[in-house]
């Protein structure tokens, strides 16, 4: 079941916890009035707000959310409603200690903190189903009600008696024989055998760490276990509230890496929530790398998002400033916050959302930026960056039906293969970087404005023109022949060194690679040589010749074509760049992990040759500036963002619309400021 957002705007607002300020009615009232000067259309309330809502057992209190409702409707603002499963009440945790997270060395929590309820605990679930049943009753037919906003950032995982019972459960089911299970694990390596389901325990630093079927067993089970808990809190929701679409905030890109959220498979988790939303916090205006290299992060991040159900998403936080945690806290340069926002909007983002309204008076967060800070003013520089971004996004309304332009270009990403890399065990842990070489990969086509998809051995390839498939460690053998159905039918495939060595339950291929992926790649694997930071081999390609870092497999050539040789080493001479012809498509293997301009250079021919450079009306100098394109049935909004502090000029190539001057521009050269953001239209 899916029920879909119904809002004609784009949205602007965020977290807000007005029952911080319940004895200051007049702050209450000033908010509202903010709001509305700056475009603040939504408020997200309720997260953490379990001790107000209920303050004792069974003794509710809603006045003060009734109130919100009033005050958001009285505007014709919208709410989402947040579950308050995120942070739980003192006497829950008093009266029922096993909703109290136990850790991985068996120590339990005493109450405190946030995110850290056991999600196995009947009690726990009972009691969030109580008060999110009373939450829909309550709230289901208000007219501003548009979204369920399901706990906080879900994470982490439990290690008590009934999370272990659940995971055996979980066990049984999958593997059903202990014969099975110990085949899996190979689990006479140490003499591991089970003898009985009771022995299964999860990874420990108390116990095994060295069974990696095990670990990877668990970390897929925390993400069914989290599943299962969210699929718990919104029975009460779907049953009373069909219509309204739920979502829960994802997390990801923080720095210093961007990296996608780890923990959880959100490609798993994605398939159970109406909307995907997610908390985006780069750190903007850092001092290792330039604006628009952490902006090609970003845009990773937000076609990861998008690509997670293949449709518009939001932006469920984001600051208007600095933030509180990240290793330097630094606030965002004038310019930088529409520039940022706005390029969530530009990959298909349809709200933009802040953590939080109003900065709160005390604790932790009480310096993280806000709308409100403490000066409560109007008049900061950070309140006119937002009042600004929320005009923006009225202007754009005719964009709002958009969605972002279909990509022919497709990067496989695949959870159980980063977790399975990261814990292999081999090669080296500082260089494996899997986050860090899908960014290299994507980078070429940011910089060259190429549409990307992000997605999962789940997805359809049918629809790419390439398919990117890098070290894919863990692969499969039914994904090895869809790779090969997707090439035979004429797709064209990129793979790269470390690929196809294991399959899905951590064991090694025997014989070498799969038939499929040798069919396809037309060579056969040999070895991976893991270089130290300091050496290097070298590969002779397109007439130059290219560092090689850190990773390099040597290849037997078999039905392919050797396009590029290794120049150093045992195996110089051998190849380290194929191509082969399978069906009516081609498949690339791509042996070693080279300097950037090898990736830039091999991109650039196989996007003259497959097509892929898109048509634009306007014409950029260089890959500081993106373009993205927003689209539907004909209607185009070209987002040009100059994430750079030195001004920039583009050159549109017909008379278009700038969307957020409202000014018709002729054809020529077009200024941008610094971090400028332009919105064309024809
Ligand atoms: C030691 C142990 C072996 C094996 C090797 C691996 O020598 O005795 O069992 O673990 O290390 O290098
Ligand atoms: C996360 C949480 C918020 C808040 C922000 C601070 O995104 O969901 O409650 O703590 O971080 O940046």
């Amino acid at each position: 079941m899916t029920a879909k957002l119904n809002v004609s705007d784009f949205l602007h607002g965020g977290d807000y916890n007005p029952e911080q300020w319940l004895d200051h009615p007049e702050i209450i009232d000033q908010d509202f009035n903010f709001f509305k000067e700056a475009n603040i259309n939504d408020v997200t309330v309720g997260i953490f707000s379990w001790a107000q809502l209920e303050p004792e057992e069974g003794k509710f209190d809603f006045s003060w959310l009734d109130d919100i409702f009033d005050r958001a409707e009285a505007q014709n603002g919208h709410v989402i409603l947040a579950t308050p499963s995120g942070a739980k009440p003192r006497w829950l945790a008093d009266k029922y200690p096993e909703v109290l997270r136990t850790n991985e060395d068996g120590s339990k929590n005493i109450f405190g903190e946030r995110h850290n309820h056991c999600y196995t605990s009947p009690v726990y679930r009972q009691k969030v189903q109580e008060i999110n049943r009373k939450l829909a009753e309550r709230y289901g037919h208000r007219k501003s009600l548009i979204l369920w906003h399901i706990s906080n950032e879900f994470g982490g995982s439990c290690y008590c008696d009934l999370c272990q019972g659940a995971f055996r459960d979980w066990l049984k089911a999958k593997y059903h024989t202990l014969d099975n299970l110990n085949r899996a694990y190979w689990a006479k390596f140490w003499s591991h055998t089970y003898t009985s389901w009771d022995q299964v325990h999860s990874p420990s630093p108390l116990g095994d760490q060295t069974l990696l079927g095990l670990n990877l067993d668990w970390k897929r089970f925390v993400t069914d276990r989290t599943i299962d808990f969210y699929e718990a809190e919104i029975k009460p929701l779907r049953e009373l509230t069909p219509n309204i679409p739920i979502t829960t905030n994802f997390m990801g890109g923080n720095p210093p890496e961007s990296h996608v959220h780890y923990d959880l498979d959100y490609q798993k988790f994605a398939q159970h929530v109406d909307i995907v939303s997610w908390d985006s916090y780069p750190n903007w205006a850092n001092d290792y790398e330039s604006t628009a290299h952490l902006a090609m992060k970003t845009a990773l991040m937000n076609d990861v998002m998008r690509s997670l159900k293949h449709q518009n998403y939001l932006i469920m936080e984001s600051t208007p400033s600095q933030v509180n945690w990240h290793p330097y806290n630094r606030a965002k340069l004038p310019g930088m916050h529409q520039m940022g926002s706005l390029q969530q909007v530009a990959h298909g983002a349809d709200a933009v959302n802040y953590f939080q309204l109003h900065q709160s008076r005390g604790s932790s967060e009480m310096f993280h930026g806000a709308v409100i800070t403490h000066q409560l003013s109007d008049k900061t520089r950070v309140f006119k960056e937002v009042a600004q971004v929320g005009q923006d996004l009225v202007n754009l309304k005719p964009a709002k039906v958009t969605h972002h332009q279909a990509a022919k270009v497709a990067i496989v990403y695949d959870y159980d293969n980063m977790w399975a890399l990261d814990d292999s065990r081999n090669y080296s842990n500082e260089t494996k970087k899997y986050w860090r070489t899908i960014q290299e990969h994507y980078q070429y086509f940011w910089e060259h404005d190429i549409p990307v998809e992000l997605i999962s051995t789940q997805d359809d390839l049918t629809p790419y023109t390439l398919v990117i498939d890098p070290m894919h460690f863990m692969m499969s053998e039914a994904f090895t022949e869809k790779l090969r159905d997707y090439v035979q039918q004429g797709g064209h495939l990129v793979g790269t060194y470390m690929t196809g060595l294991v399959d899905k339950n951590f064991l090694a291929y025997l014989g070498g690679w799969p038939k499929a992926l040798h069919d396809v790649y037309g060579v056969e694997f040999q070895e991976t040589t893991t270089l130290y930071p300091k050496q290097h081999n070298h590969v002779a390609a397109f007439d130059k010749t290219y560092t090689v870092n850190d990773y390099a497999d040597t290849v037997t050539v078999d039905t392919a074509q050797s396009l590029a040789t290794y120049q150093d080493d045992f195996f110089a001479g051998s190849s380290a760049l194929t191509k082969n012809t399978c069906g009516k498509g081609t498949a690339y293997y791509v042996a070693a992990r080279t300097e950037e301009a090898f990736l830039e250079d091999f991109y650039d021919q196989l996007a003259d040759e497959f097509g892929l450079k898109p048509e634009l009306p306007i014409e950029k100098q260089g890959p500081t500036v993106s373009i993205q394109v927003r689209e539907k049935a004909g209607q185009q909004f070209f987002f040009v963002i100059n994430f750079s502090e030195k001004p920039a000029t583009v050159t549109t190539t017909k008379s278009l619309t700038e969307v957020l001057s409202g000014q018709n521009v002729a054809a020529g050269a077009q200024a941008l400021k610094p971090f400028d953001v332009k919105v064309y239209t024809v």
